[in-house]
């Protein structure tokens, strides 16, 4: 009776995943049940459990189906997460499962693309953490003529790439240009410095598509440079939805390094809603905090508990004060704008009201004002101000 039972079970399953087995016929079948592939012949270790994160390949078909077919297998399947049916052993029918999770995820496609140069590797490996970190699409830049070794010489005044840097207006072609990038949101941008810039190939793939309802973030790779000046460029060679401050990595640069990059980024809006309350003579000022890591950090740290903070007046734009932390810095050369909020040196909050240019990491802007109404509030002297979140 109990055989009877399995047997029918076994017929509705073979019926009702009969259209997505493709190719296979009974014979497989036949083979799979062959207790020479069942998992109670091979040794406990090999008989995994089903791995719900495990991602399988084609090598992975290629290897139950070779198992299946008592061909030797191109890998050790030890431990190999293939009784995806549960039911302790690997036959077909775990091949049809694999299969089918392998087309899913093909036609899940990422709104997420990480694009990169990498020409030694060292921005490869961060866009290779990125990739897995969110699951993203890749695309990599290859320059349709390649940097070779002599190329990129940067100690030779007269090498390809220092040509092409020491003119704005270079174009080198791409070897493989991407289609269309309009099925993605958000794109990724990585390449190395070279000589305090992005390559002036990353210039041409940003000419060659519309990034105007993009959020792009870029990243880079450097000996010690920065990404500032980079991000300026790009900021102002194409209109671009939303670009988001990026990060330099240095090439000892871990996964660690990266995911903890990733979880502070402003993807998800979660950032942009939350808002910074200052409170001064009796009055509530809101601000918005910019995409950087130091207001991400201030927020943070006002989470924990809302903090006072005395701003001196200074040179007739300003009030500025010490802050009890130290922030990231990512300074870059400013002009600074009245109600914008700024850290100054890594340890000090600036409130502007009016404008100056000097090396700031933004912070945040305040909405809620005018620079007339900020200017009567702030008054001549110094004065005392209570940070918190709204
Ligand atoms: C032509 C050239 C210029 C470079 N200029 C700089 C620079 O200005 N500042 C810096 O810190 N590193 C500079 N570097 C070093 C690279 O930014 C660094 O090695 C980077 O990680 C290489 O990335 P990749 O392996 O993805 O190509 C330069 C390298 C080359 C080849």
């Amino acid at each position: 009776m109990k055989r009877l039972i399995s047997s029918i079970i076994t017929a509705i399953t073979v019926m009702l995943t009969a259209t997505s087995c493709g190719n296979y016929t009974d014979s497989n079948n036949t083979q799979a049940e062959n207790p020479a592939h069942s998992l109670t012949n091979l040794s406990a270790d090999v008989k995994a459990s089903v791995a719900s994160d495990y991602k399988y390949t084609i090598q992975d078909v290629i290897n139950l189906q070779d198992f299946l077919l008592l061909r030797p297998t191109e890998e050790d399947l030890t431990g190999k997460p293939y009784d995806l049916t549960g039911d302790n052993r690997w036959d077909v029918f775990d091949l049809c499962l694999m299969r089918r999770e392998i087309v899913d995820h093909m036609n899940a496609q990422s709104d997420t693309l990480v694009i990169y140069f990498s020409r030694t590797g060292n921005t490869e490996k961060i866009a290779e953490y990125l990739i897995e970190l969110t699951d993203a699409d890749s695309y990599v830049i290859e320059a349709a003529m390649p940097y070779s070794d002599a190329d990129i010489k940067y100690q030779d005044d007269n090498c390809r790439a220092n040509k092409e840097q020491n003119d704005k207006t270079v174009r080198p072609e791409i070897a493989n240009p991407i289609d269309s990038i309009d099925s993605y949101d958000t794109i990724f941008l990585g390449y190395p410095i070279w000589w305090g810039q992005e390559p002036r190939i990353i210039d041409t793939f940003l000419e060659s598509y519309d990034f105007s309802d993009k959020t792009v973030i870029p990243f880079c790779t450097s000996g010690s440079s920065g990404i500032a000046a980079s991000e300026k460029n790009i900021a102002e060679l194409v209109p671009i939805g939303n670009q988001i401050e990026g990060r330099r990595f240095p090439a000892s640069a871990t996964k660690d390094d990266v995911k903890e990059w990733v979880e502070m980024l402003p993807l998800n809006n979660e950032q942009s809603e939350v808002k910074l309350l200052i409170s001064v003579n009796g009055q509530e000022l809101t601000a918005s905090f910019a995409d950087s890591t130091a207001a991400k950090e201030l927020a943070e740290k006002l989470k924990a508990e809302p903090v006072t903070v005395t701003l001196n007046e200074y040179g007739g734009f300003e009030k500025v004060g010490k802050l009890p932390w130290s922030l990231t810095r990512t300074d870059a050369s400013t002009e600074t704008e009245p109600c914008d909020i700024m850290l100054y040196q890594g340890n000090q909050m600036t409130i502007f009201y009016n404008s100056n240019s000097w090396s700031y990491t933004k912070l945040g802007h305040i909405e809620n004002t005018t620079q007339e109404e900020l200017k009567a509030l702030f008054g001549e002297g110094d004065i005392t101000v209570t940070l918190s979140l709204k």
